[in-house]
């Protein structure tokens, strides 16, 4: 079994690490943050993601799942390297490599025998090619090591199970010995047979992009549709079932409401963009797509206030989700922190309810009235936003929330509620692409 080192243990280092030690490798996940090395070896998980705890402590009692601060260490004891540090979005919007880049100057000053480094991180187009001349400039003259691109698919809230049990596996290298390193890492996977694509580097790099731009493409498409049924009297959810039953359209990501957010989607179509841009290309479906994703959160606020007659100065309003989508405490790029800024803006009194993303807002945001429970953010309130759809707000009793209510005023920004439900109960209400003729 092969000796394991992922550099960066966050969403993608922690879940991949613990999904490799569950097909049996040896791994170690080493992080420059302290804190979060220190509660993870004492079996504490940082983030909210399903399923997480378990597979951690299951390869930690199995003795094949360590924590460490010491990246050099990890290097020098490694037969693969995984590079799973954050790539976050540069002013320019292109990727900011500079994690990237610090990382694989160290592992070129401390490998001493031949090692696989993989990239999980999402990087530009040309970035594997950054990483082996640094490395190549850092180690010795004689050492041998093989760099090889395998990009990340997991979604925030299904991230074990989607690391588990793959789609695909995207494999991009020159290098017969590193294919079979990574087969042999991967092993549990070949034996269920997982698609496994194995391809150049930048043709594995291409991909990560092209994946997350298509599906970023397909979420402002049915946005843009949905404002079009709102102008026009037709029901987004009728249609996209329709459009979805067509086997070339699949019914996935066809859900409209107030943006995509999280920290994949708007980072890497901006970067997607960007690298383009910098070869001479103009990606004009992708930049529609970004563009369009800006401002359907403005389709949000006008919803709002037409229902309160745009007086917000001093009223309560109830944001109700944080998370940039559900089962997850990711509040990075969230639509929900965007509202939250426009209520302020109105000096609007915003009380907020997740059930996970809290204490994530809490650092940014410590003034906000943080409710305990749905019906708490709701007292008094005179207007509610359900920004992410959790499944404790389509349950929501909505006869008491409207007692609760100083106004019965809605908008579901995700579309989690009966229209019927909210009429009968006397509601003004708004939701996206499904006007209400009653
Ligand atoms: N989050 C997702 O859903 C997802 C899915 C697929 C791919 N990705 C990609 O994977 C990468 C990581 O994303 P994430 O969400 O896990 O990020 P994250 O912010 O949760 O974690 C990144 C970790 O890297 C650590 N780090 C940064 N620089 C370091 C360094 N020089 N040495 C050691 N540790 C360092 C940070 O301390 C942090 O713990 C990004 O490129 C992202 O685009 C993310």
């Amino acid at each position: 079994m092969k000796k394991i080192t992922v550099i960066g243990t966050g969403y993608v280092g922690l879940v991949s690490g613990s999904g490799l030690a569950d097909f049996g490798n040896y791994v170690t996940c080493v992080d420059m943050n302290g804190k979060r090395i220190k509660s993870l070896s004492s079996g504490h998980i940082p983030f909210f993601e399903p399923g997480l705890t378990e597979i951690v402590e299951r390869n930690m009692a199995a003795d094949r799942l360590y924590f460490s601060t010491d990246v050099i260490g990890a290097i020098l004891e490694a037969d693969v390297i995984f590079i799973a540090v954050w790539t976050p979005m540069d002013s320019d919007g292109s990727a900011d490599l500079s994690a990237i880049k610090d990382v694989s100057k160290t592992i070129g000053e401390n490998i001493k025998s031949y090692t696989l480094i993989a990239t999980k991180s999402t990087v530009p187009i040309g970035t594997g090619e950054i990483i082996n001349s640094i490395i190549s400039e850092h180690a010795p003259q004689s050492t041998i090591f093989d760099v090889v691109s395998n990009p990340e698919f997991l979604r925030e809230g299904s991230a074990v199970r989607d690391f588990l049990f793959p789609d695909r596996v995207i494999i991009g290298t020159d290098s017969d010995q590193a294919i079979e390193i990574m087969r042999e890492i991967y092993r549990p996977l070949f034996l269920n047979e997982t698609p496994f694509i194995f391809t150049d580097i930048p043709t594995a790099e291409t991909i990560k992009y092209a994946s997350n731009a298509f599906l970023a493409v397909k979420v402002s498409y049915i946005n843009e549709l949905a404002n079009l049924c709102d102008a026009t009297g037709a029901d987004i959810h009728v249609v996209a079932r329709a459009m979805g039953l067509d086997g070339r359209i699949s019914p996935k990501f066809l859900h409209p409401g107030p943006g995509f957010g999280g920290s994949c989607f708007p980072k890497d179509t901006r970067a997607l963009i960007h690298s383009a841009e910098t070869e001479g290309v103009e990606l004009k479906v992708v930049k529609a797509a970004a563009d369009a994703n800006e401002v359907q959160i403005d389709v949000i606020i006008k919803k709002l206030e037409q229902l309160t007659g745009n007086s917000l100065n001093d009223e309560r309003v109830a944001v109700l989700g944080l998370a940039f989508k559900a089962n997850t405490d990711d509040i990075r790029e969230s639509r929900a922190v965007v509202m939250v800024d426009y209520l302020l803006s109105r000096e609007a009194e915003v009380a907020v309810y997740d059930p996970a993303a809290m204490s994530n807002m809490k650092q940014l945001y410590p003034d906000l009235d943080y409710a305990e429970s749905v019906e708490s953010a709701v007292r008094g309130a005179s207007a509610v936003l359900v920004m992410t759809d959790w499944n404790e707000f389509r349950g929501m009793d909505l006869a008491h929330i409207g007692e609760l209510m100083d106004k019965k005023v809605i908008v579901d920004a995700k579309n989690l509620l009966s229209r019927e439900q909210l009429a009968e109960n006397g509601f003004a209400f708004e939701g996206v692409g499904r006007p209400y003729n009653g």
